[in-house]
């Protein structure tokens, strides 16, 4: 269980150098970017713009990505077993609320993040019109694909960054296992049933990076990679910190195969 923070309800609040306007919430005021006010009577913080909310009768606010509050009792969340999206808040506009999309191997969000799929040289019985082609991924760390051998989400651990394994060419299951990554699929995240996407340390927020995408030119059609929060990770320039949250999809929102 995470400490909670506590309803603030007193006036130091304010931070000065703020140009937003201020709102009342009962006697106190408040910046809306910062707080949100339930009921006139409860301030809760927002974090990677995300509102946290009263958990009446216990006192505090809680994320209910993380916890659920139940007569005034908090529990966190249960581990998801269902297949997710994932999308991506920050603090600033362009992070808030944007869907992590899979291609190039690379897990990413921005306007020039892509969905590639595919659903060829497929055998018979395979319906391509059944996918919807969504990144979809399950907590196991495999994806919601159905090419022969799997595919896996995963951290890689030399760099942190979040990836995924290509399709392997062959339905030899010794093949499919030495497809690099695979190894490490699921390792060191922790995801909750439509709550947090968490990576295995202190901080539990990711990094959105800026990276050019495989084959693009330089400036042009750049994406932002998710990687995990290491000390050399947060020395990247044009990094965005970032929170994972994963939603509950039937995972027949995926694709036959990521490109
Ligand atoms: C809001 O205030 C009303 C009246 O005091 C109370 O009945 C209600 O339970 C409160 N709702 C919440 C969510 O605290
Ligand atoms: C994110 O956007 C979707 C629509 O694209 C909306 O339904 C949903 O409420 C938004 N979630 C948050 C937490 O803002
Ligand atoms: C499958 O074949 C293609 C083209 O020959 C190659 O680019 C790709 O890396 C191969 N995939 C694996 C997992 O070996």
């Amino acid at each position: 269980m995470r400490p909670l923070a506590a309803f603030a309800l007193a006036a130091s609040l304010l931070v000065t150098s703020n140009a937003e306007d201020t709102a009342t919430c009962g006697a106190a005021t408040y910046f809306p970017s910062e707080y949100s006010c339930y009921n006139d009577t409860a301030l809760c913080p927002t974090a990677y713009s995300l509102p946290t909310v009263p958990c009446s009768g216990s006192g505090g606010c809680y994320a209910p990505q993380s916890l659920s509050c139940n007569g005034g009792i908090l529990r966190t969340l249960p581990k998801a077993s269902s297949p997710f999206t994932l999308t991506a808040f920050g603090t600033r506009e362009p992070y808030r609320n944007v869907s992590v999309k899979a291609c190039g191997n690379y897990l990413a969000i921005g306007a020039n993040a892509r969905e590639c799929t595919s659903c060829t040289g497929v055998g018979p019985g395979v319906q391509c019109s059944s996918y919807k082609g969504r990144t979809v991924l399950l907590p196991d760390g495999s994806m919601a694909a159905d090419v022969p051998g799997g595919q896996y989400w995963y951290v890689d651990p030399r760099d942190g960054v979040l990836q995924f394994t290509k399709a392997a060419n062959s339905t030899s299951t010794a093949q499919a296992l030495e497809i690099p990554g695979r190894e490490f699929a699921g390792q060191r995240v922790t995801v909750y049933e439509n709550g947090f996407f968490e990576y295995d340390s202190s901080s539990h927020y990711w990094l959105a990076c800026l990276r050019t995408l495989p084959g693009g030119t330089i400036g042009t059609g750049r994406s932002w990679r998710i990687y995990s929060p290491s000390p050399s990770n947060l020395e990247f320039k044009e990094c965005e910190k970032i929170k994972l949250v994963a939603t509950a999809v039937d995972r027949k929102q995926g694709a036959y195969r990521y490109e």
